[in-house]
C-alpha cells in the first residue's frame, strides 16, 4: 500500500488539533489532520451551553493546574486571548462577555468550528475523519500512521487527542498511550471540573437538590489550595455549580472541601445581629440571607449547637461565635466525583517535563509534539481550557 506523505500528521481534530493544523498549513506545511469522529470539534459544539466560551480575557498561568506552573507562560505570552478575539472578529463572529472575563458567541458554537475549518482550508489541510488510529510507529526520523486502511508518513507527529472526559463524545486515552509508547511520562489523569458526590450523614444535603447559593468554596492545601467565589448547587447526588466544579480540580479523594455559606458577612455578624435585633432568631436571619430550604437544612444541623428558633438575646456569645465559624467553614467530605462521564476536563496528562515550552516538542523524541488537554496543563472553568488549546496549538503550529 502506498503511504501518503506529509510534513506533519496531527492526531485529533478538536480545538487544539484544528488550530495547530491551520497554523502549520498556512505556513505552507502539508498537514494531515486525523480523527476517529465523523466531524471535527464535537466538544466545541456543546461547549458553553452551545455558545462556546471560547476564551477568557484574564487568562494567565495562574488560572491553570500543572505539575510545572511556569510551563504554560511562554505559549500564553506568544498567543494571547486578544489574538484569538482578533481572529473571531476577522470572521465576523459576534460575541459578548458574560461574567468574570468569559467570552461567548452571541450565536452558536458552530461558528467557532466553521471558523477553524475555514482556517484549515486556507492552509490546504487534508483531513481524514471517521478514521480510527490503528498503529503509529517511528523509524528513520519518520512517523508512520495506519488509520482505517490508509497509511501516512511524516517527520512530525502532534498528539492532540485530548483527555478522558466524556467518552461518549469520543474521548479516549490515545494521547497517553502513544506518549507512553514513545517513553514519555504521563501525570496520572483525574476527572476535573466535575460534580462531587456525598454519602454518609451528608446524604441529607441531597434533599436540597436544585437549591443554589453564592458561596466561597475551598479545597486542597499548601500550594495546591484553591478558593472560588461563585454559585454552588445541590444535586440529587451531591454538589455541583461553578464553585464546586472549580474546587473539584484541586480536590483529592479523602480530603474535605469547605464552604462559606455567607462569604460577604463579617466574622462578628451574628454578635452584631444579637446587639441590633436581640429578638430575632438564627433561623430568621439565615432565611433572610439564604434560600429557605438551605437555611432550614443548616438549622437542622446547627440544632446540636443552639436552638435556631430562640431569640439571639438568649444565646451566649461563645456559642454564636462557634455557629458563625461553622457557617463560614462548613466541611463536606465528598465520597467521590461523578467521574470522567461528567467531567468537563481531565487534570494531569503528558508531563510538561517531557516537552519544550516553546513548541511543545518532546525532548526525548524529536518531531513528536503534544498539545491541548492531552498535556498536564488544565484550566479553570470559564474559557481557560480553550485558550490553552489555542495557545499550545499555535506554539506547535509555528514550529512544524
Ligand atoms: P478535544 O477533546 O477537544 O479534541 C480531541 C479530539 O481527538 C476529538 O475530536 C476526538 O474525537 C479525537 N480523538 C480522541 N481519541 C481519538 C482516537 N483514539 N483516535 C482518533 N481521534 C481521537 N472549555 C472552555 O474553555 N470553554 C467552554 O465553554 C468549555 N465547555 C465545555 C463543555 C463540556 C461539556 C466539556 C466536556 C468541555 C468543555 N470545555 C470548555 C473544555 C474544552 O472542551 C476542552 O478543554 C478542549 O476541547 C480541549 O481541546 P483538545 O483539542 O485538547 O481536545
Amino acid at each position: 500500500m502506498t503511504a501518503h506523505s506529509f510534513d506533519a500528521i496531527i492526531l485529533g481534530a478538536g480545538a487544539a488539533g484544528l488550530f495547530c493544523a491551520a497554523q502549520a498549513g498556512q505556513r505552507g506545511r502539508r498537514v494531515l489532520l486525523v480523527d476517529h469522529a465523523d466531524e471535527p470539534g464535537k466538544k466545541i459544539l456543546i461547549s458553553g451551553g452551545g455558545r462556546c466560551n471560547f476564551t477568557n480575557i484574564n487568562a494567565g498561568p495562574a488560572n491553570y493546574l500543572s505539575a510545572n506552573p511556569h510551563f504554560a507562560k511562554s505559549a500564553f505570552s506568544r498567543y494571547t486571548a486578544q489574538d484569538f478575539i482578533d481572529l473571531v472578529d476577522a470572521h465576523g463572529i459576534a460575541w459578548h462577555e458574560k461574567t468574570l472575563g468569559q467570552l461567548f458567541c452571541d450565536g452558536s458554537a458552530k461558528q467557532i468550528v466553521a471558523m477553524l475549518m475555514a482556517e484549515c482550508a486556507k492552509g490546504s489541510v487534508t483531513h481524514w475523519f471517521s478514521s480510527p488510529v490503528d498503529t503509529v510507529s517511528h523509524a528513520d526520523g519518520h512517523f508512520t500512521l495506519c488509520s482505517g486502511g490508509r497509511t501516512a508518513t511524516a517527520p512530525r507527529l502532534v498528539l492532540a487527542t485530548g483527555g478522558l472526559s466524556i467518552p461518549k463524545l469520543g474521548a479516549t486515552g490515545l494521547a497517553y498511550d502513544l506518549a507512553r509508547q514513545f517513553g514519555l511520562k504521563v501525570v496520572e489523569p483525574r476527572p476535573a471540573l466535575v460534580p462531587l458526590t456525598l454519602g454518609g450523614d451528608e446524604v441529607l444535603f441531597r434533599e436540597l437538590s436544585g437549591v443554589a447559593a453564592p458561596v466561597e468554596a475551598r479545597a486542597g492545601s499548601g500550594k495546591g489550595r484553591a478558593l472560588f467565589r461563585e454559585a454552588a448547587l445541590f444535586t440529587h447526588r451531591g454538589l455541583s455549580g461553578p464553585a464546586i466544579l472549580q474546587v473539584s480540580s484541586y480536590w483529592r479523594k479523602g480530603e474535605p472541601i469547605a464552604i462559606n455559606f455567607l462569604p460577604d458577612s463579617t466574622p462578628d455578624w451574628l454578635l452584631a445581629a444579637k446587639r441590633e435585633q436581640p429578638r430575632t432568631s438564627l433561623r430568621k436571619l439565615l432565611g433572610g440571607a439564604l434560600p429557605s430550604r438551605l437555611a432550614d437544612a443548616l438549622c437542622d444541623q446547627l440544632g446540636k449547637m443552639l436552638q435556631c428558633d430562640i431569640a439571639l438575646a438568649n444565646c451566649t456569645d461563645p456559642v454564636l461565635r462557634a455557629v458563625t465559624a461553622r457557617i463560614s467553614d462548613w466541611q463536606f467530605h465528598p465520597n467521590g466525583s461523578e467521574g470522567f462521564a461528567k467531567a468537563e476536563v481531565t487534570v494531569g496528562g503528558i508531563s510538561t517535563a517531557e516537552l519544550s515550552s516553546k513548541d511543545m516538542e518532546s525532548r526525548r523524541v524529536p518531531g513528536l509534539h503534544a498539545i491541548g488537554e492531552a498535556v498536564d496543563v488544565t484550566g479553570w472553568l470559564g474559557g481557560y481550557n480553550f485558550q490553552w488549546a489555542w495557545a499550545s496549538g499555535w506554539a506547535a503550529g509555528q514550529s512544524l
